[in-house]
Parts: C-alpha cells; sequence; structure tokens
C-alpha cells in the first residue's frame, strides 16, 4: 500500500489531545506518513478536536471551512476529524459538514489509519468505513470492555524516539486515567472520552522509564481527576498474565478503607514507585487534581519526594455552595479551603492553580461574590477563568436556562481577571530574591520581542493546562526593553522565569545550549504572571 501521503495535523484542546495527536503521529510515522506544518502542501488534513465550550468547536468549524475551499476548487484532500467533536457530533457532522471524509473519536484513534486507507482505497467509502466512535452508552454500560482496549496499545507503542528538538523531548506527558466518571453538569467530557479507565501501574512505571532513557526529564502525569487514580490488582490480567486497563471505582471507595487483602495501587503510590523507580527523572507532575478527596498520602509522598513538583492544579469552578452544588462537584467551598488549608501547611512552598466558570446559570451577583472572596482567600498562582458555554448532551443545559446575559458573563470573567492579576502578582513577588532551578524553554531576544503593542515590553506565549496561549506581558515600568537574551522557562512549582543572560558569559550559542536543560536562577523581579532572574553561575 503506499502510503507516501502528507500529513497535516493540527490539536485543539486539552493536554490529552496533545498526547493523542503525540501518538497518533508515531503511528502514522510507523507507516509511512510525512509531516508538514503547511496545510495547503497535506493531502490528508487531521483536526483534533475539542468541545469542552463553543469557542473552542467554532475554532475547527472554521477549519473545516478552510479545507473545504480546498476540496470546491478540485484538491484532493482527505479532511479527518479527531477527538472530543467527532464523538460529541458524531455522523450529524458528517451531513452538515460534506467536505468531511472521516471521523474518529478519542477512544479508537489506534484505528485511524484503517480509516484514511478506507476513505483513499473506495472512494466515497460507506459511512460505518469512515467513522470509528465508541458512543458514550455502549462503553459505559460494558464494564470490562477497557480489558480489551486496543488504544492501551497506542500507548504502549508510543515512539520513543525524540522528534522534535528543544524543550520538546525533554518534557513529556504520560496517561495514567483516561476519561472521567464525575459529570459535572456543565462538562461534555464524560460524554466525549467515556468512562474512567486506569492504566495498570507497570505499563505507566515502565512509560516513565523508557522517556526517560530517551532523554525526557520531566513527565506530566495526566487525567481528568489524577487524585483518583486506583489500580486494583490481580482483577483483570490477560492470559499471559499481563495487567489490563480497569475502570474506576466510584466515589464512595475514596473514603472507606482498602478492603482487607485486597492489594491496591493508590495515586499517593503510583507516584512513590514512579520517584523511586525512575531516579534520573527530574521532575513528575500531575494534572488535573479534583478538589474533593485529595489525601493527606498524597501529600506526604509529595514532601518526602524531592523531584515530585510542588505544584497542584485543582480547579474550584466556584466559591458559592449552591453553585457548586448545581454544577455536581462533590464537594463545598469549606472543604476546598480545607483541603488548600492542609496543602500549604504540609507544602509551604507548593504552587496552587485553577480553573473558574463564572455565569453558570441562575448565579447571583451574591454567589459571584463568594467566587470573588475565594480567589482572594486562595494564593492562586494563576486560575484560568471561563464564561460558562452550554454544551449539547450535558445535564446543566437540560436542567437550567443559560440566563445569565452575555454582558454579565463578560463583566464577571474582567472583574475576576483583575482580582486574580493582584493575587498572582502577590504570590510571585513572594518568590523574589530566592534562587530556583529552572527548566529552560526557549531563547528570545527581549526588547526585540517588544511588539506592535506599545504597553508589553515582552510578550510571550506559554502552553497553559488547555493549550490556550497565554500573554504574558512586562508592564513597562517593570522592565524596559533591550536587545539581548533571555532564556525563558519553568520553576518545579510552573512559575514563569525569565533570566537575563545579557551580564553573562553566556553567548547566543550557549544560550541555545541551555534550552531543555535546569539551570538555577535568583530571581530579581515579579510580574502578575512572570518572574525575572539572574543566572547563577
Ligand atoms: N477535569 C478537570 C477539567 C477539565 S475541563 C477538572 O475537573 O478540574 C477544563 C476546564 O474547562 C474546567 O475546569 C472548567 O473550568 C472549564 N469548562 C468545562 N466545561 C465548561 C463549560 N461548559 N463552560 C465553561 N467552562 C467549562
Ligand atoms: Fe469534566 Fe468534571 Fe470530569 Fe473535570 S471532573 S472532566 S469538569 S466532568
Ligand atoms: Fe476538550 Fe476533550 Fe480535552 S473536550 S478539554 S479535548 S478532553
Amino acid at each position: 500500500m503506499n502510503h507516501s501521503s502528507t500529513v497535516y495535523l493540527e490539536t485543539f484542546g486539552c493536554q490529552m489531545n496533545e498526547l493523542d495527536s503525540e501518538l497518533v503521529r508515531g503511528h502514522l510515522r510507523s507507516l509511512g506518513y510525512r509531516f508538514t506544518d503547511d496545510f495547503t502542501k497535506a493531502d490528508v488534513v487531521l483536526y483534533n478536536t475539542c468541545s469542552v465550550r463553543e469557542q473552542a468547536e467554532n475554532k475547527a468549524y472554521s477549519r473545516l471551512g478552510l479545507v473545504g475551499m480546498r476540496k470546491k476548487a478540485g484538491e484532493q484532500v482527505i479532511l479527518g476529524v479527531l477527538g472530543c467533536m467527532a464523538e460529541r457530533d458524531g455522523i450529524d457532522m458528517l451531513r452538515r459538514f460534506p467536505q468531511v471524509d472521516l471521523l474518529c473519536g478519542p477512544g479508537e484513534l489506534d484505528r485511524l489509519p484503517a480509516l484514511i486507507d478506507n476513505v483513499r482505497r473506495t472512494e466515497g467509502a460507506a459511512r460505518e468505513e469512515r467513522v470509528a466512535l465508541a458512543g458514550s452508552k455502549s462503553r459505559r454500560s460494558a464494564t470490562l470492555a477497557a480489558a480489551e482496549d486496543h488504544l492501551e496499545l497506542l500507548d504502549l507503542s508510543r515512539a520513543f524516539e525524540p522528534t522534535d528538538g528543544g524543550a520538546d523531548r525533554r518534557s513529556a506527558y504520560v496517561r495514567i486515567t483516561r476519561g472521567c466518571n464525575k459529570f459535572c453538569t456543565y462538562c461534555v467530557v464524560p460524554n466525549t472520552r467515556g468512562a474512567e479507565v486506569h492504566r495498570p501501574p507497570d505499563s505507566i512505571v515502565d512509560e516513565c522509564k523508557r522517556l526517560v532513557a530517551a532523554g525526557v526529564i520531566e513527565i506530566t502525569l495526566l487525567g481528568q481527576t489524577v487524585n483518583h487514580y486506583r489500580y486494583s490488582h490481580g482483577l483483570a490480567v490477560d492470559s499471559e498474565g499481563r495487567e489490563q486497563p480497569q475502570v474506576g471505582p466510584g466515589l464512595a471507595a475514596f473514603r472507606a478503607p482498602i478492603p482487607d487483602g485486597q492489594r491496591v495501587t493508590t495515586f499517593a503510590r503510583l507516584l512513590q514507585r514512579i520517584h523511586d523507580e525512575v531516579p534520573a527523572l527530574q521532575r513528575l507532575r500531575f494534572v488535573t487534581s479534583y478538589p474533593r478527596d485529595f489525601g493527606d498520602d498524597i501529600l506526604d509522598v509529595m514532601a518526602g519526594c524531592p523531584r515530585i513538583c510542588r505544584y497542584i492544579h485543582a480547579p474550584a469552578q466556584s466559591g458559592s455552595n449552591r453553585i457548586l452544588k448545581a454544577m455536581n462537584r462533590g464537594y463545598t467551598r469549606e472543604e476546598y479551603l480545607e483541603f488548600i488549608e492542609r496543602v500549604t501547611s504540609k507544602l509551604p512552598d507548593c504552587t496552587i492553580a485553577g480553573d473558574i466558570i463564572v455565569g453558570f446559570p441562575t448565579e447571583t451577583d451574591a454567589e459571584f461574590e463568594e467566587t470573588v472572596s475565594l480567589v482572594r482567600a486562595v494564593p492562586f498562582k494563576n486560575n484560568f477563568i471561563f464564561k460558562y458555554s452550554p454544551r449539547p448532551g450535558t445535564v446543566a443545559i437540560d436542567r437550567f436556562e443559560d440566563d445569565v446575559p452575555t454582558e454579565v458573563k463578560k463583566l464577571r470573567n474582567n472583574l475576576l481577571l483583575d482580582i486574580q492579576t493582584e493575587v498572582s502578582r502577590r504570590v510571585h513577588e513572594s518568590w523574589v530574591g530566592r534562587s530556583v532551578p529552572v527548566l529552560v524553554e526557549e531563547i528570545r531576544e527581549h526588547g526585540a520581542a517588544a511588539p506592535a503593542d506599545p504597553d508589553s515590553a515582552l510578550s510571550l506565549a506559554m502552553a497553559h493546562p488547555e493549550s490556550k496561549k497565554i500573554e504574558l506581558r512586562w508592564n513597562r515600568r517593570q522592565a524596559t526593553p533591550r536587545a539581548g537574551l533571555q532564556a525563558i522557562g519553568r520553576t518545579p512549582g510552573d512559575l514563569i522565569v525569565a533570566i537575563n543572560l545579557d551580564h553573562t558569559t553566556v553567548g547566543a550559542e550557549g544560550a541555545q545550549a541551555l534550552v531543555g536543560t535546569v539551570v538555577e536562577a535568583q530571581l530579581t523581579a515579579a510580574a502578575p504572571l512572570l518572574l525575572q532572574a539572574q543566572l547563577v553561575q
């Protein structure tokens, strides 16, 4: 079969999608496909999509329009929609967007090469030959279908050769849990990613070892609620005795002691194992944490393992108990604050990040004020703030009218952003004067980086949990633009640091060599989302 095709793959959404795209890329490469960054040069165009908010979907729809125009102009292009939107929209998407040739949900990505082949070999391939969707209902009822999970093979057969230069090959994601069982009322993820399934700890540890052997120094464990990772041994093994992925227990399991005689790997134990069994790994991180049932056992392991990053991303979503209940989050404002209290007392250096939704249906001004006071009470280094977006297929869209006007959502969003900026500034300022290890991700010319925006001497884009780019700006008062080199990187607590290299002996080549290494930096000044530093030589 001729696989001399050139593929363009663009990714939207969260880190799960980034990892999925990496695995898809590795899989297609191993079959002879080549990749391009220029979509006009590709004969297979793939979009790995996100459904979490309407805005995320709109971006993908506009891309479909662009490819549609190429096709109308007579070009032979195969267009595939992968990921959460494919799963959410389902075959309806084929009707509305006839230019789409194939659909592949996030739980079926191992079947992607077959789908592409089907489209290529049989013009007008039958619908079932170009659509691979899990259909959340069937997967949820088939509790142990996870054991026959072919997707696991995709993670296991991951290509370990570093494909991209720079910091990319130094940092990697490893999935520990797929899917989600929480059913927060606003959220599409349980529908698009299916039931929560935990990977066997041996597979995870093995994958970490192989990544580190290939040069990775930072691993981020991924799950929608990582602290609810739990693997019961001896329940799911294949014919050769290898443990298989298994469906997660209900929430009650986290509040009861582990039954006598049951051998369980908890999240705390998993962290400890990776830390101990992969000693060359410099940084072990994890996202996202669920504010409920984050046990002291996890905090104790973090405190005892210096290479586990003291960083917790635990979205509060709201500060109002009534709204938290309507969201089905399963904790109260008081429980959230108690959790943060435990974090800061056991790990005083730990940085805390979160997400907030403003304008959830029926949210009053007074309830929004409770969110404001929560944000003020917690030392959040940053919070991603989202305006509620009603999503088809969720409980919230059926149960509540989207009754907070757009203008009010915008106002609350901006107010909260201002308050978060104050809180972030305070947190960043508290670090000034300290010396910290920084994993360098890129070298920039500062001054030269000051673009059209007159307010910013330096603006840079860094990935955030949903890989939306955030703009970081030096305020004019805080840094004067000068031409010169800066190394940009992150502390173990995910604080972004810009290290001035002007007055050092590091030349341009030496600066490039810092990318992907950890350097010691003395923090000298703070902006709300950025620390300035000098290299400790
Ligand atoms: N599993 C993670 C979050 C995954 S989705 C957790 O529970 O913390 C990432 C973020 O998108 C959420 O934390 C939430 O703040 C936001 N989000 C999800 N659905 C949304 C919706 N319908 N409207 C607005 N924001 C939403
Ligand atoms: Fe969505 Fe809630 Fe699951 Fe997070 S925990 S992915 S917000 S359902
Ligand atoms: Fe989006 Fe799916 Fe991730 S909806 S946030 S890509 S799990």
